[in-house]
């Protein structure tokens, strides 16, 4: 792991707020990424979708990250994986090309891949984390960060993982403060977070439940030193709402310039990559399932793109949605509140 690059960043961090894209897979794509780089902005980092394997990672899995050169935007990998041999291998490949700095995915909640004691499924095991770690250390020519989850079972599970992460050069820790249990349901729990402030040595970034400016700011009176801070769902609801907290305020029409321009990169790279149009429809589905949280009749909007079958049917339904008025805070809210159960 490279100290070099741990050092330089800590002191670029104290600096500036820093906004992170949260990894979604099978949302947050190359495609995605770059087309939100190019017309939303306001995201300092993008971190990629988990790349797995068994034992060895397939060069067809790097195709989200390479060639490094074609990333719009900063952008971090991830790895998914309870094996040194396969994290080193993929970090010195990566570093090979021009990456310096990969994320270990310790908070994947799913129980095929949890069973397997990847993801959060390695939380109650620190001493598997640790034997793994001291195999990493040293052994790539990459900076390692870790993003994680409070535990699998039970949050206490995160105070052992934290004085694991202590003993070895880790860039730092994204928490999401749930349990794997919860999945992506109920309440983060920022009292827990305060708590992993208290025992980590490394510089950690907030993840979790920041749905829109009030929320921010909410959790930033909470934690007034954090200035990284990593968003999920709530970008993907309103890919504004990075600009929002950087205090740029866009009128609607550019609003909807940006958000035409964003969907139209998305789509033509949805027809360039597959001639089947169900698949093409069905890949910007999973988009629409959390972005038409931003307009004010969502489910009306979502359910027209969601019924479409064709292209000329999906984008009928697109550019009607697109003229729709934007939600109000309180909406992006319920929207939020709706998706995780509460
Ligand atoms: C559909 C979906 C896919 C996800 N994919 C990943 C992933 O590849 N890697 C990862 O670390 N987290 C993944 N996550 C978790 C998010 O990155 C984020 O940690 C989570 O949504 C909590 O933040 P939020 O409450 O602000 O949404 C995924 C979540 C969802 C809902």
């Amino acid at each position: 792991m490279n100290a070099k690059a741990t050092t330089k960043d800590t002191a670029f961090r104290l600096m500036t707020t820093q906004l992170l894209f949260a990894p979604f897979r099978g949302i947050t794509h190359k495609a995605y990424r770059n087309a939100f780089a190019r017309h939303i902005g306001s995201i300092d980092v993008f971190y990629a979708p988990f790349i797995s394997g068994q034992d060895r990672i397939h060069p067809s899995k790097l195709q989200d990250i390479l060639p490094a050169e074609e990333n719009a935007a900063h952008t971090v990998p991830q790895v998914l994986s309870n094996n040194a041999g396969e994290i080193i291998e993929l970090g010195n490949v990566l570093a090979s090309h021009g990456y310096k700095h990969l994320n270990w995915n310790l908070g994947c909640p799913f129980a095929r891949i949890a069973n397997k004691k990847k993801g959060c499924g390695m939380l109650p095991y620190p001493l598997k984390m640790e034997h793994i770690l001291s195999q990493v250390s040293g052994a790539m020519n990459i900076a390692l960060s870790v993003k994680t989850r409070l535990g699998h079972h039970h949050p206490e599970e995160i105070i052992k993982i934290l004085e694991v992460l202590n003993q070895f050069p880790i860039q730092h820790v994204v928490v999401h403060p749930r349990t794997g249990k919860q999945v992506y349901t109920g309440k983060a729990d920022p009292l827990w977070y305060a708590e992993c402030l208290k025992i980590s040595k490394h510089p950690l970034i907030y993840n979790g439940d920041i749905f829109n400016l009030a929320q921010y700011n909410k959790l930033k009176t909470l934690f007034p030193g954090q200035s990284e801070w990593m968003l999920g769902r709530g970008a993907l609801i309103n890919p504004f709402l990075a600009s929002e907290i950087r205090g740029k305020t866009l009128s609607t029409d550019e609003k909807r310039v940006k958000l035409l321009a964003f969907h139209h990169e998305m789509w033509v790279h949805a027809r360039a990559k597959t001639m089947n149009q169900q698949k093409r429809i069905g890949s910007m589905k999973a988009i629409w399932h959390y972005m038409s949280g931003i307009l004010q009749n969502s489910s009306e909007a979502f359910l027209h793109i969601k019924r479409s079958v064709t292209d000329k049917a999906y984008l009928t339904a697109v550019n009607k949605a697109l003229q729709q008025d934007f939600a109000t805070e309180e909406q992006i809210e319920s929207h939020f509140l709706k998706l995780t159960k509460q």
